[in-house]
């Protein structure tokens, strides 16, 4: 199989060093606290390992898997939890780490959802967010790049399943 290799849209040295200060951001506003951090997968597993690591306070781990109907390069409306997290989050300084935010559909449910298990605070991380097609507006308390509206790939973000793998953030261009 061709080894394809997408144009390089943030550099891997430029996440590293953005994502260095959104995990200091992270430990100043909650000091003397713990945090719960919640990954959405798939997508935000790299972003979130490499966060964690610059998060230096007491911490736990949980996972989200959750989809939206449909397939393609633009979100399709109805999100639904395909595995949830395995705390009540009751109490709990919740940091959900997600991709993109790109409709703001995805998180604006999920913060819904976790509002009703009552956390002590919730807040958002969110490596990427898309101005462009933002239809459902959502307090992105930590943010790592906004960005074009274009269709973005690696370090977590795939196309089709794709691409995940990539240590940069890098642009599909069409016909690709
Ligand atoms: P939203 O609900 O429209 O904000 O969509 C968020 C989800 O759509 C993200 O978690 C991604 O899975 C997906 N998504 C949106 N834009 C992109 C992109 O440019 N590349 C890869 N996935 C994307
Ligand atoms: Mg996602």
């Amino acid at each position: 199989m061709e080894h394809f290799y997408p144009e390089v849209y943030i550099s891997e040295e430029d996440l590293s060093l953005r994502i260095a200060e959104i995990g200091k951001a992270i430990t100043d506003d909650f000091q003397g606290e713990e945090v719960t951090i919640v990954c959405v997968l798939k997508g935000a597993f790299m972003f979130c390992s490499d966060l964690l690591k610059k998060i230096d306070l007491p911490v736990k781990l949980d996972f989200i898997q959750l989809s939206s109907y449909g397939e393609g390069t633009v979100s399709s409306g109805n999100v639904k939890i395909e595995m949830d997290v395995s705390d009540s989050l009751k109490n709990q300084n919740v940091i959900i780490v997600e991709d993109i935010i790109d409709t703001g559909l995805t998180m604006t449910t999920l913060k819904e959802m976790f509002e009703v298990r009552k956390p002590k605070s919730v807040k958002v991380a969110s490596l990427l967010f898309k101005p462009s097609r933002n239809t459902h507006p959502v307090d992105i308390d930590y943010l790592g790049f906004e960005i074009e509206d274009k269709f973005v790939v690696g370090y977590g973000l795939d196309y089709a399943g794709r691409f995940r793998e990539l240590p940069y953030v890098g642009i599909l261009n069409a016909g690709n």
